[in-house]
């Protein structure tokens, strides 16, 4: 069979065995359908590996960068405790008008503030407003500013904070030093941060799934 035709049979098994149907996360996805924009989203099980990983950090104060229609936003709000906030940075006003009303529609206006902006203005005014430091960040928006948002996240987090970011694989493309793709020059950048600095503690995992192969960074500050 055709790999991506078997990576796909894989997510549906795990999808059926290990997330119970749900049907909030399932219209999420077609309302983002329905509005054209594009089918980016992290997959069902990685949404929840979000979702597990924001528990087991018991976060309370997220940041996301790149909220697209809202659907990891929605996982990670889930894993909040009670007084926990999700604030989620997206340039583009359409999509942040989906994502609004996805949040509204699973229940986490309260809990999931979306601020449009390019993300290095929205992360100037976070800064400015004194919140307190973030314990889990998620990067997923332009990956040609990834060197940015990861020196806006040492700058936001906290000791012992989780920072993942997504799409740092892309088919293998990270390798290739010579690649003139933006992106792959971005993430390659990131990784070269994240190797000269002495705060970061990290690891990648390459996946494979509905979303092709691809794969996440993890980071821990100390
Ligand atoms: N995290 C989302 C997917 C994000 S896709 C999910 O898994 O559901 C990437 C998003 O980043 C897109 O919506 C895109 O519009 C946004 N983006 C691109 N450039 C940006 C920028 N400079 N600032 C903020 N968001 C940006
Ligand atoms: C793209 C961006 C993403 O965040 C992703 O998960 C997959 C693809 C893209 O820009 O192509
Ligand atoms: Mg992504």
């Amino acid at each position: 069979m055709e790999k991506q035709l078997i990576w796909n049979e894989v997510d549906e098994y795990f999808i059926d065995k290990l997330l119970p149907f749900d049907s909030k996360l399932n219209d999420v996805l077609s309302e983002n359908k329905k509005a054209g924009i594009p089918e980016i989203d992290v997959s069902p099980t990685q949404g929840k590996l979000l979702y597990l990983l924001a528990k087991i950090k018991g976060a309370k104060n997220i940041l996301e960068i790149g909220t697209l229609g809202g659907y990891s936003s929605i996982w990670l709000a889930r894993a909040l405790p009670e007084i926990g906030k999700v604030y989620t940075l997206e340039l583009e006003q359409a999509h942040a008008e989906v994502a609004r009303k996805n949040i509204q529609y699973a229940g986490y206006q309260n809990k999931v503030e979306v601020i449009v902006g390019p993300a290095l203005d929205s992360l100037s005014a976070l800064q400015e407003r004194g919140l307190p430091p973030f314990d889990l960040i998620f990067i997923d928006a332009d990956k040609p500013n990834n060197p940015h948002y990861l020196q806006w996240a040492l700058k936001l987090a906290e000791s012992g904070a989780l920072i993942i970011a997504d799409n740092v694989v892309r088919d293998g493309e990270v390798i290739d030093e010579e690649s003139r793709d933006r992106r792959v020059q971005g993430v390659r950048k990131f990784m070269d941060m994240l190797k000269n600095d002495p705060r970061i503690e990290s690891t990648a995992l390459q996946t494979v799934g509905i979303k092709g192969y691809d794969g996440f960074v993890m980071s821990v500050l100390k």
